[in-house]
């Protein structure tokens, strides 16, 4: 449904990006991995809208959307859960929720996926009233996946789940994730530090290497491949 032809891209002059082809398939999890600063980050920007790329296209349901902006993509069901959560700290959880459905006009709607998100992440509605710049590193992750969901998006384009967070956190993120994809066929690009949690629930995964796909197929026979865990996860 998503998908990234021959993209070059970075900033100013400091080229990152270099001729990255990826696809995201509907409804499903896809994993892309690397070290750090091999531009995990830049892409999942690049896609969302938040920076231009150099070269290449972005295709989404068959359309270019390419020099779109990053709120008419967010409109068209394409949205970001950045890296540091990034949330407006001074403003309540429930706040930070809305602030998600900024492109949105349908009230009803909006409010009964905020009801959707309490269900799914209890946590948040016990505290809701409570400022987002108070919250514990989970709960803080909690709300911005769900900050991401009140976009009601065909695409999550999630950067670091898992970083910070203790394995039970991580646990129970991964158990809603999971969910939202099996309920809302929502389809999501899952960038992490852990290997093991991104490409254990996703379908397909990239593996990145100085800002260009070095590997990609089936998550599980990247996982299980001896040369692949020795060569570029480091496990
Ligand atoms: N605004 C910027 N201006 C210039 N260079 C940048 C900018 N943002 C990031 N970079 C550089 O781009 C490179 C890729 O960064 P990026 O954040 O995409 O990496 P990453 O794969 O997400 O790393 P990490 O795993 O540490 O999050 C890094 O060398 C970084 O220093
Ligand atoms: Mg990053």
């Amino acid at each position: 449904m998503l998908r990234i032809e021959g993209l070059n891209g970075g900033y100013g002059d400091v080229q990152i990006l270099w001729d990255v082809n990826l696809e995201i398939e509907e409804g499903c999890v896809t994993a892309l991995v690397g070290a750090n600063g091999v531009g995990k980050t830049t892409l999942i920007r690049t896609l969302a809208g938040a920076l231009p790329p150099y070269t290449g296209r972005i295709i989404f349901d068959g359309e270019d959307i390419t020099g779109i902006s990053q709120p008419k993509r967010a409109a068209m069901g394409i949205m970001m859960v950045p890296e540091g959560r990034q949330l407006y700290s001074g403003l309540s959880v429930e706040d930070n929720l809305f602030m998600g459905a900024y492109v949105r006009h349908d009230r009803k709607a909006i409010r009964e996926d905020l009801e959707w998100v309490y269900t799914i992440l209890p946590r948040l509605k016990e505290r809701r009233k409570q400022l987002a710049g108070t919250l514990s590193g989970g709960e803080a992750q909690m709300c911005a996946v769900g900050r991401g969901l009140m976009a009601s998006p065909r695409v999550l384009l999630l950067d670091e789940l898992s970083l910070g967070l203790a394995p039970v956190a991580v646990d129970s993120l991964v158990g809603v994730l999971k969910d939202i994809q099996a309920k809302k066929g929502i389809s999501i690009l899952l960038v992490d530090q852990d290997v093991q949690v991104a490409l254990g629930i996703a379908k397909k995964g990239y593996v990145f290497v100085h800002g260009h796909v070095e590997i990609s197929g089936d998550s599980k026979a990247l996982l299980e491949n001896p040369d692949i865990q020795k060569a570029y996860l480091g496990i």
